[in-house]
């Protein structure tokens, strides 16, 4: 895609993180499980994707579309019955993209007891109806640790792109590789 469109009026220039804060729970069910009982780790993904998407939602007040997922790490596992708890807001929104960070923790319906099991970074990008980029409002932070993900996500966007160029670099070597041998006699 190439242009990006001119931002929504109805957006305003800025927003906060606490407005951008969005909450799930779930009950796990033998649907949602492996054979050991514990919670697939697919649909955990999917959990986040969706409370991930929420916050996106609230910041950009336009359709979105995940354009990453990176960074989970899967702390500890979630069994059968247990409530799933996940927890999203934007870190930091870019041109027409925003990163936002989502928290898992599991209950014990039994105990109460809980625990963190999961975090996740993930990236989604704002369009239009058609697919065509959106811009987004910018992101306030307000507290010391909004401040602290603000600049982790700068990091990390670097880091993605720096991924990215790399992983460009190896298939262009791949390709020039496969059309030599195609030339060798
Ligand atoms: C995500 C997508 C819109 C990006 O389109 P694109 O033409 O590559 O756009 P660009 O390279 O110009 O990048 C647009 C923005 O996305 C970001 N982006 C693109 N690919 C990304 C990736 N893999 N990881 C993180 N950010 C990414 C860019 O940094 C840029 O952000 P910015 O505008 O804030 O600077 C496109 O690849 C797409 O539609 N992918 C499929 C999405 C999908 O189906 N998701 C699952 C179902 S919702």
């Amino acid at each position: 895609m190439s242009s990006v469109q001119n931002p929504n009026p109805a957006n305003p220039i800025a927003r906060t993180v606490a407005s951008t804060q969005s909450e799930m729970t779930e009950l796990v069910l033998p649907n949602d499980t492996n054979t050991l009982g514990n919670l697939l780790g697919g649909r955990l993904m999917h959990f986040i994707d969706m409370t991930g998407a929420m916050a996106a939602y609230r910041h950009s007040r336009t359709y979105i579309v995940t354009a990453a997922m990176d960074h989970i790490d899967f702390i500890q596992p979630v069994h059968l019955g247990n409530l799933v708890t996940l927890k999203s807001s934007v870190n930091r929104a870019f041109n027409t993209s925003m990163e936002v960070g989502v928290k898992v923790w599991a209950e014990d319906t039994q105990t109460g007891k809980v625990a963190h099991v999961a975090s996740a970074y993930l990236v989604f990008v704002a369009i239009d109806k058609e697919g065509r980029r959106r811009q987004v409002p910018q992101l306030v932070p307000e507290t010391p640790d909004e401040l602290r993900r603000y600049q982790d996500a700068l990091r990390r966007r670097e880091h993605r792109e720096a991924e990215s160029a790399r992983r460009k670099q190896v298939k262009l070597a791949n390709a020039a590789q496969e059309e030599a041998a195609k030339n060798e006699p």
